[in-house]
């Protein structure tokens, strides 16, 4: 642990005490405030904030992707790499008034494995039980970091459940040969395995005072928030008119298809978009086929007045907000997670 400052977010006028040896976002959240934020590892862009007032920032390694030299130049820094060495002023780009002051107190815990099943032939449903503390409370749609077991590097995923009181989180967890984690996930860990876990993370909730339609639009594991939202608005009966857009490759890698019927039956306003990119010939498919953004091209005219949440592989994620914009959605109305990996950032700095 290092010498304190503090560090004033503006417009909003919070203040916090951050630690030398902790990143400024880190420090937030255990203060309870939540800034906007994806990867925490210096790659998504999402806690790109302004340097207002002050300069001694040292900045772990990030992706120069996510800021560039020039930005970096002109006075822009990210939250989750930033440490602060003086009093600092910082102006967030990118905040939420109706989210910043809930941010919900980080925990670290134990869950034990009470399921772990294909869904497809490269995703699983991982169900885990809490063991201790108690309770980890979170928001439908926010993720928890695992630690990889045996290393002390962590990888992050959604809840695809909403809270309840037995302490159960699930997840939709895509497969990658000799991914760290999913790798583990598919050739040992076991009903029983007890992992650790951190959170809850991220800002992708559904902002509820909002009188607009909804637009949800998914790749491959980014089911999994969505899924979320979707049963929290089940279980609230929340009939927002939503059309959900969700991109496969072929047939084998739709899921939870059933499920999402039945929730059609308690929110009449959702419809479901499935396309295939790649579709086989035996798929039998006769819905939507093509990349999914495509999809949503050729179905909408306008999107001037929907809440858009988005979700999935970051170039999908990119595309989406590509054409979000286009379409004539402003930034503020799109939320997204960008599913970025953790292996070493390119053009890391
Ligand atoms: C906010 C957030 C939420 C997330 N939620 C989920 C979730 O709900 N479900 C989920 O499955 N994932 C999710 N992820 C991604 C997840 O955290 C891991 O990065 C991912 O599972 C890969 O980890 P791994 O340890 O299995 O693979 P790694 O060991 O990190 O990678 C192994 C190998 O696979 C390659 N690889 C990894 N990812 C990809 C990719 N996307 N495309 C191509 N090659 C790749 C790597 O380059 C490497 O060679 C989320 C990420 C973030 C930032
Ligand atoms: S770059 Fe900071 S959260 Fe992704």
């Amino acid at each position: 642990m290092g010498e304190k400052h503090h560090v004033r977010f503006e417009p909003v006028g919070i203040e916090i005490e951050v630690d030398e040896g902790q990143t400024i976002l880190r420090a937030a959240a255990e203060q309870g405030v939540a800034l906007m934020h994806g990867c925490k590892e210096g790659q998504c862009a999402s806690c790109k904030s302004f340097v207002l007032e002050g300069d001694d920032i040292e900045l772990d390694s990030y992706s120069t992707f996510a800021l560039p030299e020039f930005e970096k130049d002109e006075g822009h820094t990210l939250l989750c790499r930033a440490h602060a060495y003086e009093d600092l002023v910082i102006e967030l780009l990118n905040y939420d008034e109706e989210m910043i002051q809930s941010g919900l107190p980080l925990r670290q815990g134990t869950v034990e494995v009470i399921g772990n099943d294909p869904v497809t032939h490269d995703m699983r449903h991982l169900v885990v039980k809490l063991i201790e503390p108690e309770e980890i409370k979170f928001f439908p749609g926010q993720y928890l970091d695992f630690q990889v077991p045996g290393h002390s590097a962590t990888r992050s995923f959604s809840m695809a459940n909403t809270p309840n009181r037995e302490g159960i989180f699930e997840f939709v967890i895509r497969v990658y040969p000799g991914g760290l984690f999913s790798g583990h996930l598919a050739d040992e860990l076991k009903v029983g395995d007890r992992l650790r876990v951190e959170g809850p993370f991220g800002a992708f909730r559904l902002r509820e005072s909002s009188p607009n339609n909804l637009l949800f639009l998914g790749g491959g594991a980014g089911l999994a928030p969505l899924l979320a939202l979707l049963r929290s608005m089940a279980e609230r009966s929340l009939d927002r008119p939503v059309t959900f857009y969700y991109g496969a490759r072929g047939r084998r890698d739709l899921c939870f298809e059933e499920e999402i019927a039945k929730l059609q039956e308690q929110l009449p306003g959702l419809t479901f978009v499935p396309a295939l990119s790649e579709p086989a010939e035996d798929d039998g498919w006769d819905g939507e086929t093509g990349l999914i953004t495509d999809v949503v091209e050729r179905r909408e005219a306008e999107l001037r007045s929907v809440d858009a949440y988005v979700c999935g592989p970051p170039p999908m994620v990119e595309a989406a907000i590509a054409l979000l914009t286009r379409l004539g959605r402003s930034e503020d109305h799109i939320f997204y997670d960008k599913f970025t990996t953790t292996g070493e950032p390119e053009g890391e700095d």
